[in-house]
């Protein structure tokens, strides 16, 4: 059920070690993008797959993780285990807003489609792009925008109601992690 999936992929920032997401899984979730709505169809996002355990952690090293909370994450041995860098590829179509609605739609279908496979992760727009771009060697065209760490999720994620517009996300003394979500009869405006 769609409603049971899109509960179930929350936001994970610790992962089980040594369970690799494989490139192969990869692959497929990238496939999934290709049925995607894309604005205008033109279809310019790209995908870098960073699998190499050295990639990977220099990749892990530009980006940051819950920004709101003091514990440093994912913890050590906890690391993602795959990534998938979204891209806007200028030489199909320049950097518009519209095509970071592209961007989100692609991310959202490769997180449930890991979550229905027993992966998950985490969306990362906290990056320092130029840097993310040498490193993975990027052609000139192609622009990083979006980083999906990935992995077998280790971590408790409870959804909860927001309560007087409280969102900010926290955890307990067992490290559940808590994130609060505007009831509905707000969201109707
Ligand atoms: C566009 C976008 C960018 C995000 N960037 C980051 C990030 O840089 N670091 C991070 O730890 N989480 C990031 N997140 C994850 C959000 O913090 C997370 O979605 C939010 O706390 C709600 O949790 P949930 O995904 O489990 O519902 C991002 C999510 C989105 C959609």
């Amino acid at each position: 059920m769609l409603n049971e999936l899109v509960q179930k992929s929350r936001s994970y920032r610790s992962f089980k070690a040594g369970a690799i997401i494989p490139r192969e899984t990869l692959l497929e979730l990238v496939e999934l993008t290709r049925s995607c709505p894309a604005a205008m169809n033109l279809q310019p996002l790209k995908y870098r797959l960073v699998t190499d355990e050295k990639e990977r952690s220099a990749l892990l090293a530009l980006t940051r993780w819950a920004a709101a909370l003091s514990q440093k994450l994912p913890p050590e041995g906890h690391e993602p285990t795959g990534f998938i860098v979204i891209c806007h590829d200028t030489a199909i179509a320049s950097q518009k807003p519209i095509f970071s609605i592209d961007v989100g739609i692609a991310a959202q279908t490769i997180m449930l489609g890991a979550c229905e496979r027993g992966f998950g992760g985490c969306i990362i727009g906290s990056a320092k792009a130029e840097e993310v771009s040498s490193l993975l060697k990027l052609p000139e065209t192609v622009t990083p925008v979006l980083i999906l760490g990935l992995g077998v999720p280790d971590e408790r994620v409870v959804l909860t109601e927001a309560k007087d517009g409280e969102v900010k996300y926290y955890r307990d003394e067992n490290n559940t992690h808590f994130v609060p979500k505007r009831p509905l009869e707000e969201l109707i405006v």
